[in-house]
Parts: structure tokens; C-alpha cells; sequence
């Protein structure tokens, strides 16, 4: 492997908030909108969110302080930032792996991702035009099924918004990126905390904040536990390269300790408010929780159908969906790119160009999993799916197999393998937090990961 002819990485943040907008705008995303509130209605709730909470304590904030301060010390793309330090603490060079994985499980979410944003394009339109006018179940499930079915309809928005993420990206990361979440994030959260409020009085407030917030405990499964702790890692951008990236930008003087902590509680926030804005709905018009990924698509539209101003809110609804995932998709593009300037000798506009092209040619196996090409279905018996697909295996590989694997191998690599006083330098915290974070990474997060994954393969049985 050859070293990175020009590192991409002269620039920086242009302050500590430029950064933590950034970092939130990353991190908030269709992991907190579309996938937390499914989840949640899946595994019954109050419980649920507990177990998540404490993951994202216990081990993403963790996780996300060790990425940052790789990102920093290495100031390269994840991988080349990865070797730098491997290298630097005389480590076996396989420790570089760490950050290839997290750019590959990065590329590979954003293969799905796209596809989905994609979706929330379409409703933008299709609810501006009011075709959820009327309060059908049917009628909403048939838009939701000739949507997902319909490969060229994905094709078409799935491309435009590629090519929106390459104009970004392709601007560089002050001219673009900086710029477009300075605009978009402010306007995401006024339009959902405006949502939460509204659903708030239309809907059934009691019965969701009871949903949120009562545990139940008898609903909750190991495999349940399992899924908080890969979209832990999800939510917050985690082992996939964004936040190594974002770290590379970073000034020396930031606390990363204290900014760690407010994207972590911005990203959970924003969680939870999407819980409300949605749950007071979905009780209020008595439709069900658990409906799984159609539950933003199928069931709310069934709301919005029924209630005052319902077009209006429904359009903004899918608006503000479509921003939140595409500044998180143009995080995920932004450390390929990076790694391709650094590499090969390009501009950044053929870096994002070409790193969009490849992009949308892997998007092809989502797409078609749902449109239901017969090369897009997988013929083994997958996740209790009835009719499994490419889009199963890299929804799962990614987010339960991926991302903690990642999560694992950022956690070993900054807590034994980088010399601890390099790390110790780039925290520059006090000796008591130093030390916890260090304890966090050594020993919490590897001990629960492998213990998380040991149940899973069936090794042990609680
Ligand atoms: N954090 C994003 C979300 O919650 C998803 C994401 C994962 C973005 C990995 C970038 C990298 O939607
Ligand atoms: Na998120």
C-alpha cells in the first residue's frame, strides 16, 4: 500500500459549534426519524429506549471520543489515519484495518441509505400533491407497495439526491459541507420540534409518553438488546468513518471530551422528539407501533390523512426526513472522497464524482431487493425474513454485525494499542475523565460487545 500523496486534511473546523452542527447534522439522520421509533414499536418501548440510553453512555460516547481523537492524531481519511497511528505506536500493521472497516461499513450503509432518502423524496412530493387525502389503509399501503416496487421511481430519486451529495462534497468540505449544515440543521430541528408540538395536540399525547417512558420489561429480548447497541453505534455515525473524518478537521485547542458529550446528547434528543412527533400519532389514530420499516411510510401518512392541516404537516414531515438524511449521507461520502484525493492524483470534484458513481451503482442491490428482481433475493433462510433480500443482509451486516465489530476494534485500538500517552495528549482532560474514558474503552465496551455478540452466536445462554 502506498503512503497518501497529499493529505486532504489541511483544513479545519471553523469554530467549535461549525463542528458540533456538523457532527449532529451527521449523526442525526434516518436512524433517529425513521429507524429509533420502529425499533422502539418493535421491541415494545420504555425498556427498549433504557437499554439504548445506556448503550449510547456506556459505549458510544466512548467509542465516539476514541474515533475523534484517531481522527485527530492521524489527520488523514479513517484508514490512512488509522496506519499513521499504528505505526507511530509501533503496532502489527493489521491494526489499520480498524479504519478501512469503518470506511467499508461506512460505503456499504450508504448503499441502503440513499435508497430510503430516495423514499422521503418521494412522499415530499407525493404529500404536497395530497395523495394521502383520504384516511384509506388501503390507499396508503398501495402508494407505500408501487413506490417500493416501482425500481424506477427509486432509480430517478436515488440519483438526484446522489448528485445533490456530489455537488456538496464535490465543493469541499468548507464551501460545501459547512456551509449547507450551518442552513439545515437549525431548520430540521425547528421543523420537527413545530411537528412534536402539533402532534402533541392533535394526537394522543398520554398514551405515547407512556410508551416512551413506562418500561416493560417482559418485551425485551437479547437480540432486542442487540439491536440498541448497533444503533447506538449507528445513530451517532459510529465505525463507519464519519466521525475519524470529522476528527481530522478538528482544531488542536477543542475539548473533544465535552463535544463528544453534546452531539451524543443532540443525536438522543432528536430521537426522542421524533418519538414524539410520531407516537402521539400513531396512538391518537389508533394504528399500531410495531409495524416495523413501513411505519413512517404506511402508518403515519394514515394520520396525516385524517387530521387538520394534515397535507401541510405531512408534506413538512417528509421535508424535514429528506434534510435529515441528506447531510448524514453527505458525512458518509465526505471520507471517501477525502481518501480518493489523498490517493490518487484527482480534484475533489472528480473524487465526489466518482465516488458518487460507484455509489449509486451499489445502491442498485437496495433498489432492486425491493422492486423484487430475482437476483436481488437471497435463497437462504435469513432473519426469520419471509422473502429475504440483498437489502436484509446489508441492513443487518452493516448495523449488527459491522458496526459493533468496528465499535470493538476502535475501542481496542484506543485503548491498547495507541501508546496511552499520545492519547492522553490529544484528550487533554483532566487525569480523573482520562482515565474513565480509558476504563470505558479497555474494558466496558469490549467486555459488553463480546458478550452481546457470545449470545447471539449462542455460546452463552442468560
Ligand atoms: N447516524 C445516521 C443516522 O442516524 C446514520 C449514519 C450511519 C450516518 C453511519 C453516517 C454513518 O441516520
Ligand atoms: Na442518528
Amino acid at each position: 500500500m502506498t503512503t497518501p500523496t497529499r493529505p486532504a486534511t489541511s483544513q479545519r473546523w471553523s469554530s467549535r459549534l461549525s463542528f458540533v452542527l456538523a457532527a449532529t447534522a451527521a449523526a442525526v439522520g434516518l436512524g433517529n426519524i425513521w429507524k429509533f421509533p420502529y425499533i422502539m414499536g418493535e421491541n415494545g418501548g420504555g425498556a427498549f429506549v433504557l437499554v439504548y440510553l445506556l448503550c449510547i453512555f456506556a459505549l458510544g460516547i466512548p467509542v465516539l471520543i476514541g474515533e475523534l481523537l484517531i481522527g485527530r492524531r492521524g489527520r488523514n481519511s479513517p484508514g490512512y489515519a488509522a496506519r499513521k497511528l499504528a505505526v507511530e505506536s509501533g503496532r502489527h500493521w493489521a491494526w489499520q484495518l480498524t479504519g478501512w472497516a469503518t470506511m467499508l461499513a461506512g460505503f456499504l450503509i450508504l448503499t441502503f441509505y440513499v435508497v430510503i432518502a430516495s423514499w422521503a423524496f418521494s412522499y415530499v412530493l407525493k404529500s404536497a400533491q395530497g395523495t394521502f387525502d383520504s384516511p384509506s389503509a388501503k390507499l396508503v399501503n398501495d402508494v407505500y407497495e408501487q413506490m417500493t416496487a416501482s425500481a424506477g421511481e427509486m432509480l430517478l430519486f436515488t440519483a438526484l439526491l446522489i448528485i445533490a451529495t456530489a455537488v456538496i462534497v464535490g465543493k469541499g468540505f468548507k464551501h460545501g459541507l459547512e456551509r449547507t449544515v450551518k442552513w439545515l440543521m437549525p431548520l430540521l430541528l425547528l421543523l420537527l420540534i413545530g411537528i412534536a408540538i402539533y402532534s402533541a395536540n392533535v394526537g394522543d399525547l398520554g398514551a405515547a409518553l407512556n410508551f416512551i417512558f413506562k418500561p416493560d420489561f417482559s418485551q425485551l429480548t437479547v437480540n432486542s438488546v442487540l439491536i440498541a447497541l448497533g444503533h447506538a453505534f449507528f445513530t451517532l455515525s459510529l465505525a463507519s468513518g464519519v466521525m475519524i473524518m470529522y476528527g481530522a478537521y478538528l482544531p488542536k485547542e477543542t475539548s473533544i471530551v465535552s463535544t463528544s458529550i453534546w452531539i451524543a446528547v443532540a443525536d438522543t434528543l432528536v430521537a426522542i422528539i421524533a418519538g414524539l412527533a410520531i407516537f402521539p400519532l400513531v396512538f391518537g389514530y389508533g394504528l399500531t407501533p410495531g409495524e416495523g420499516p413501513g411505519l413512517i411510510f404506511q402508518t403515519l401518512p394514515l394520520a396525516f390523512a385524517t387530521m387538520p392541516g394534515g397535507i401541510v404537516v405531512g408534506t413538512v414531515f417528509f421535508i424535514m426526513l429528506l434534510l435529515a438524511a441528506f447531510t448524514s449521507a453527505i458525512s458518509m461520502i465526505e471520507s471517501i472522497a477525502a481518501f480518493v484525493v489523498e490517493r490518487f492524483a484527482v480534484t475533489r470534484w472528480q473524487a465526489a464524482a466518482g465516488s458518487c458513481v460507484i455509489l449509486f451503482t451499489f445502491s442498485l442491490m437496495t433498489i432492486y431487493s425491493f422492486a423484487g428482481a430475482g437476483w436481488a433475493q437471497v435463497d437462504w433462510a435469513f432473519m426469520g425474513k419471509e422473502t429475504p433480500t440483498l437489502f436484509h443482509v446489508i441492513d443487518h451486516l452493516t448495523s449488527n454485525i459491522m458496526l459493533p465489530l468496528g465499535g470493538l476494534a476502535v475501542a481496542l485500538f484506543t485503548g491498547w494499542a495507541i501508546e496511552s500517552r499520545y492519547m492522553r495528549e490529544e484528550l487533554n482532560t483532566s487525569t480523573r475523565v482520562f482515565r474513565l474514558w480509558r476504563f470505558a474503552v479497555r474494558y466496558v465496551a469490549p467486555v459488553a460487545i463480546t458478550l452481546v455478540f457470545l449470545q447471539l452466536i449462542g455460546v452463552l445462554t442468560f
